[in-house]
């Protein structure tokens, strides 16, 4: 894909559904008792893998663009596959499905695609194994070989790292154990998407709220757990938003409205963080869809305006973990601050669909930016005059997002190389981001 630098952006848009809301609402609706229609769902290859590792599962499924049916098997509906699952680029939907798994009284493969092989497995193997599932992996890599055990125990879990994946993945699985499955996250809460989605459904789930000395959250879910069908309307995808959000923020006069977002708190740190630095930042018609809230955003351009002059920002600790997605935007964003920005303790950035620490200073640094790496993050020089460059998506859907972002700020045009990964969660991406494009 070429971009060419944009004057400023300006208009009205709707956002595909939220990926990780949409994983959540078909694997619980795939476990519920009777047929539920979920509306909005996400566009993403990363959802479509969901849908047809669950089909492998003997669930029916009929979809009409953005609109499902799923007919529920109940939690001891599940069929084996013949074939091993393929989880395409998804690791949410690998790790959630290892949860359902490890309860099933038949073996699964799980597999997917050369970077999700990559991807990091023991984080789930060690709670399922203590709950009685069997896994066996490619020293703690897919393929998964996955041996369920029907009389899960239930566990009291302390998160190792903040991991909503890992979360969501023993809350499933608690779902089967007979008893309370507790899951402690002792920095604070990350996504909380399926407690939210059982909660809709009707399972049996606690919510704690914060430990004040601690800011440690605590979740848990009574087991063996039976629910009924519900619909769902999924909101728009905030981390789809962001994009569209910092384009905005930092080009001058630009004006835009992003209509039903999802505005999760576990998911908005990036507004926070935005409207710290002097960005303009509107939320309307704030409501509740299917237990999330949702409203509309408007930014007006004028960040760059609004920012003193020494301003640089730190992002390290916790927040780090809640602004996880929106990472390699922010040091997009950082090249643009008066006295940049550091990014610490974000090492989990290694492990995601491509290393992002090193695919995000590769292509600041072929824009002309300065930037220094680090194991856990980099620190970015600002105040950076942008220059459009031959940018590589590294197969990685936020990275090339994040790169268009900065071709629109650059002067001349840019190519992404390997741009149509942007399917992965978003498939029209250039288009709705060329229908706010003003030169
Ligand atoms: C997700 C959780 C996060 C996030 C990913 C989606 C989810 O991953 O980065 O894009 O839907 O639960 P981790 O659980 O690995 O932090």
């Amino acid at each position: 894909m070429k971009i060419k630098p944009a004057r400023r952006i300006s208009g009205r848009c709707h956002l595909p559904g939220d990926k990780s809301i949409s994983h959540r609402a078909a694997l619980i609706a795939a476990l519920a008792n009777g047929s539920s229609h979920i509306s909005n769902f996400s566009p993403s290859q990363d959802c479509a893998a969901t849908l047809s590792c669950l089909r492998g599962l003997g669930v029916s499924l009929e979809r009409q663009g953005n609109r499902i049916s799923v007919d529920g098997k109940g939690l001891r509906g599940l069929r084996p596959s013949s074939l091993p699952l393929d989880c395409g680029n998804s690791a949410t939907t690998m790790r959630l499905l290892a949860g359902m798994l490890a309860a099933q009284d038949f073996p699964t493969i799980l597999t997917g695609d050369d970077s999700l092989k990559t991807r990091p497995m023991k984080r789930i193997i060690g709670p399922l194994e203590r709950m009685g599932a069997q896994i066996v992996s490619l020293d703690g890599h897919p393929p998964l070989q996955i041996t369920g055990n029907r009389i899960l125990e239930p566990i009291s879990y302390v998160l190792p790292l903040p991991s909503a994946q890992v979360k969501s993945c023993v809350l499933l699985a608690g779902l089967y154990a007979i008893g309370r499955t507790e899951i402690v996250e002792p920095s604070g809460l990350t996504r909380d998407h399926t407690e939210r989605m059982l909660q809709w459904f009707g399972a049996s789930i606690e919510i704690g709220s914060d430990n004040d000395e601690t800011g440690a959250r605590t979740c848990a879910v009574v087991g063996p757990a039976s629910f009924s069908a519900r619909d769902v309307r999924v909101p728009g995808d905030f981390s789809a938003a962001a994009f569209f959000i910092a384009a905005a923020a930092l080009l001058a006069n630009s004006e835009i409205e992003i209509e039903g977002v999802g505005l999760n708190p576990t998911r908005t740190q990036f507004l926070d963080t935005l409207r710290a630095l002097g960005a303009e930042i509107d939320i309307g018609s704030k409501r509740d869809e299917s237990n999330e809230p949702v409203g509309s955003i408007r930014v007006s351009g004028n960040l760059r305006e609004n920012i003193e002059k020494e301003l640089s920002l730190r992002i390290s600790g916790p927040l780090s973990a809640a602004l996880i997605d929106e990472l390699p935007l922010l040091a997009v964003i950082g090249s643009q601050l008066p006295a940049g920005l550091m990014i610490r303790d974000a090492r989990e950035l290694r492990f995601k669909e491509t290393d992002r620490i090193a695919a995000t200073a590769k292509n600041l640094k072929a824009m002309g930016a300065a930037v220094e790496e680090f194991e856990d993050g980099l620190r970015v020089v600002g105040a950076a005059r942008l220059k459009g460059a031959t940018l590589e998506s590294f197969a990685d859907h936020r990275i090339a997002m994040a790169f268009s972002v900065a071709a629109l700020l650059a002067e001349g045009e840019s190519e992404i190389i390997g741009s149509e990964c942007v399917s992965v969660s978003f498939p029209n991406f250039f288009e709705v981001l060329e229908s706010l494009v003003e030169r």
